[in-house]
């Protein structure tokens, strides 16, 4: 569903690279994890991906299409991004954002209300559809964030830290509808974190990434399994990028 293949981005104006020659790929239909530590690049990683930002150097493929000019709207309508800081209209409705967020991707009237409709429920946000998203917590907001990508039937969703900032009941929430979503609806996730518990139970696979690099990729339990020493993902994650803070 993913291939990156060497890719180099040096934002203007920085003293270093953000990512130096990453490398990695994911097959369809999977719940895949990007992982690493604060400032790994998977923000950078994602924006490439997404055609927001670009590359200096590398390759981008998302279902076998170039990520260039000449396919970024054919690319637009097959993904569904959550971005890692909220983005709503805190003065508007969850309704009328979401209403905004659908006519962005051409949809109205009866089926795109319906479809609101379905997933505020879903979401557990029914009777705050009402309310302006200024009055909301944080795991309404980011619950709200994702409903604006799924609006439209995407082949892949990619979520930027959808769990950073929401209390326990959001995040099970959340990533009970994401396995739901990957298992019933066949579609792929692509997901940043740095929670390693959350993604060992949560994907297929993962590609870890330090610095700008590839450090590691495969499936959690292969993982763990061909380091005797590690106990689970985390283990395994600090034996490979350290145990530096990185800020
Ligand atoms: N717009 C920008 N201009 C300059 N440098 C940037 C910009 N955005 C990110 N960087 C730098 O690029 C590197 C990678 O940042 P990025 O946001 O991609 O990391 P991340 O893995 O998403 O981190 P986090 O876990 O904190 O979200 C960091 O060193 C960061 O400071
Ligand atoms: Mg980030």
């Amino acid at each position: 569903m993913v291939s990156v293949q060497n890719l180099h981005k040096t934002y203007r104006g920085a003293l270093e690279p953000s990512l130096s020659g990453l490398s990695f790929s994911f097959p369809q239909g999977r719940i895949a994890g990007l992982l690493g530590p604060n400032g790994a690049g998977k923000t950078t990683t994602i924006s490439i991906l997404c055609g927001l930002v670009k590359a200096d150097s590398g390759d981008v493929r998302l279902f076998d299409l170039h990520q260039d000019a000449h396919h970024r709207e054919a690319i637009k309508k097959l993904i569904g991004i959550v971005p890692q800081q909220i983005a709503l209209f805190p003065q508007l409705s969850a309704w009328e954002n979401l209403v905004y967020f659908g006519n962005l991707y051409g949809l109205k009237g009866k089926p795109l209300y319906a479809s609101i409709a379905t997933y505020l429920q879903r979401f557990g946000l029914e009777s705050a559809g009402k309310k302006e998203v200024y009055k909301f917590s944080g795991g309404m907001k980011r619950r709200t964030n994702i409903i604006a990508a799924l609006l439209h039937n995407p082949k892949l969703l990619i979520l930027d830290e959808p769990t950073a900032g929401v209390d326990v009941q959001s995040r099970n929430m959340i990533l009970q509808f994401l396995k739901e979503y990957n298992r019933q609806q066949g579609v792929s996730i692509l997901y940043t974190s740095h929670l390693l518990e959350e993604a060992q139970s949560l994907c297929d696979e993962v590609a870890i990434i330090d610095q700008g690099r590839l450090v590691l990729q495969g499936q959690p339990s292969q993982l763990v399994q061909q380091h005797p020493e590690c106990r689970n993902l985390e283990e395994v994650f600090l034996h490979h990028t350290g145990l530096a803070v990185r800020d």
